[in-house]
This record gives structure tokens, sequence and C-alpha cells, in this order.
């Protein structure tokens, strides 16, 4: 039976916050969490004490569903299969796991086994049904999502051709969605849920460097483009970022632009780094990946985590939603 994302996940708001690497730290995650929806670290990367320690800081600070998000693609099989066996370890079940593309099958039947829920973000149908049939909760990715791109489809085309492949299945529409009207379109397409990235850049709680933060807020959607040139730690899968002078002149030589610190080690930055800057990055922040979706053309404020989520949770649908309707036409009927 079809079901709202906040009735699959026992949440207030029917609300998914990407997991951004880098970005999305523990105070983000545990604050959307907190407020009613589902937050989600970046694991990226992570692996080991580096991602023990986030762990141990995500579930000390929410007791409400959350989620660790992984990049099959970025680490490899074996390095995930690592990731996952921590993350099903060292948290309790109300940790789900987030997959940015499609992780091996074994990887869905071990998480199901743990009695997590599985979230696998997708590009094209095909992967969808893939996902579904291994019972995770499919998001829908189109092109005018922020961050690498999975497929090539405007979002609510995708999310109504995955509706009707999968009609029971729980389908969150991700991409370009800044405002609670175009969570309402993506709603109208077929999604029981939305997934923000972009607008949770912007959030207080957000680790994203603060002139990141300020370019996106004074930013719309014609300042954004899809590219291939931030490929360092990341080849081969192309990106929506802000315009940069490394977008408009890829020519550049690869030299170091900058340092970050990431979970308390340094390393330093090259430019076409696939790194975004957080608050732990210095060096020439303008010229560093940008990661940003259309959505920015609605995005004006920063604002905290909380207020993100209750103005979004003014059209998205509570967990009761479906049994409502579903009374009102047996009662009709
Ligand atoms: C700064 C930034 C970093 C991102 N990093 C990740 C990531 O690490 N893992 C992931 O699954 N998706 C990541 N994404 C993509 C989002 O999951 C999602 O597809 C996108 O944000 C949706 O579009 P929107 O930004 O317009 O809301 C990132 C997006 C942004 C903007």
């Amino acid at each position: 039976m079809r079901t709202t994302l906040a009735g699959a996940f026992g949440l207030d708001v029917s609300l998914l916050q990407s997991g951004m690497g880098g970005v999305a730290g523990t105070e983000l995650a545990c604050a959307v969490s907190n407020a009613g929806a589902v937050g989600c670290v970046g694991g990226y990367k992570l692996v080991g004490g580096a991602l023990s320690a986030m762990l141990d800081r995500l579930t000390a600070g929410t007791d409400r569903p959350v989620g660790v998000n992984l990049i099959p693609e970025v680490v490899g099989p074996e390095e995930l299969d690592r990731q996952v066996a921590q993350v099903l370890n060292e948290t309790p079940e109300r940790v789900h796991l987030s997959f940015f593309g499609m992780p091996d099958d074994a990887v869905f039947e071990r998480v199901a086994a743990a009695g997590r829920q599985t979230v696998v973000q997708i590009g094209t149908a095909e992967s969808g049904a893939h996902a579904a049939a291994h019972g995770a909760v499919v998001v829908a990715q189109g092109i005018e999502a922020g961050g690498h791109l999975l497929g090539t489809s405007r979002r609510d085309d995708l999310v109504a051709a995955l509706r009707a492949l999968l009609p029971d299945t729980c389908l969150v529409a991700s991409g370009g969605i800044g405002s609670p009207e175009e969570a309402e379109r993506a709603l109208a397409a077929g999604a029981d849920g939305v997934l923000l990235g972009t607008a949770f850049v912007v959030a207080h709680e957000s680790r994203a460097h603060a002139r990141f933060k300020s370019a996106v807020t004074g930013a719309d959607e014609t300042d954004t483009v899809i590219t291939d040139v931030y490929a360092i730690g990341w080849p081969g899968r192309r990106h929506r970022v802000l315009a940069t002078t490394v977008t408009t002149d890829p020519g550049q030589p690869a030299k170091f632009i900058g340092k970050t610190v990431v979970e308390g080690k340094p390393y330093l930055v090259p430019r076409f780094s696939a790194a975004v800057p957080t608050e732990a990055t210095s060096g020439r922040i303008e010229e560093m990946a940008l990661y940003c979706g259309r959505s920015c053309g609605a995005i004006s404020d920063e604002v905290s985590a909380a207020d993100v989520v209750a103005t979004f949770a003014r059209v998205l649908p509570g967990p009761e939603a479906y049994k409502t309707k579903e009374r009102v036409e047996s009662y009709v009927g």
C-alpha cells in the first residue's frame, strides 16, 4: 500500500534533508530530525575512527529517525562494505542508510537483514524500479538538482514515470525544490515527499563556508551550470554548481588553491577538487565546487533548519494523509 514519506519513517513531515558530504554534519542532521523531518549526515569518504566519531555525535544529538549518506561510486565496493558495517554496528535501528546511486544487491540485503530502512537516490526509471524491488524508499533526482547528477530527466517527468511504474513505492522528489509551491508541483506529479539539498546548504546549522552560503542566497537559477570540471576526488559524473572562473576557464592549472580540515585531519585543496568549501576551509572559496540547485532562485535567506522544515510542513503530507483519503473514499463509496 502506498504511504507518505512521513508514514514510512514515522515522522511529522514528509521531508528528507540530503546527506551532503562536508556540508551536512551532525548539527544539521540532528536539527532537521528534531524538527520532525529526517536529517542525514554526509558520510562521503569517512571510515574508521572519523566515521565512528560522527556516528557518536549523530546518535547523541537526536533520538528520532535520522540517516547516514554513502556514495558507492566514490568509495568502491570494499570501502562501502566497511562503511555500511560500521553504521550498522555502531548505531541503533532508527538510523537509516541513504545511498547516492545504486549499491550492490548484497548491500541492500545486509541493510534489510539489520532491520534498517534503505533510501536510494536515482536518476532513471530503470534504476528506480531496481531500488524499489529491494524495498528502498526511492528518491527521484531531476536535472534541476544541485550537486552530482544521476540522470538527464526533469524531476517531475521522472517522478511521474516512476509513479506509473511503481504505484505502491514510497517515492521522493529531488531537485530544484526551494519553495513550498515547487514542493506542491512535485507532489502533484506523484511524489510522497521531497528531498532538499540547497535549501539546507544555507541553514545556520550547515557546515558550508559563509561565502558559499551567501553566494547561494544571492544567486538565481541562471547562475547555475552543469559541468564536469570539479572532478578531482570524484571523476566522471556531471554536477550542477554555481558558475565560477573555473567553470568558465577550465584550462587553468590544477594547483592548490586552499586548505581544509576533515574530522580533525588537514588537507590541501587543489583547483578542480570535488570537495565543497566548509567552515574549516580557507583560500580561494569562490573558485571551489559550489554545488547548487536551480532551487537557489527561491532561496534568499539564511535561516535555521527548523524554519526550513516548518516552511515546507505547510504543504507536505504527514503520516496519516493517505489513510484519511482512503477513509473518505470508502465513506463516499
Ligand atoms: C552542496 C551539495 C552537496 C551534495 N552532496 C551530496 C552527497 O554527498 N550525497 C548525496 O546523496 N547527494 C548530495 N547532493 C545532491 C542532493 O542529494 C540532491 O540531489 C540535490 O541537492 C537536490 O537538488 P536541490 O539542491 O535543488 O535541492 C548534494 C547537493 C548539494 C547542493
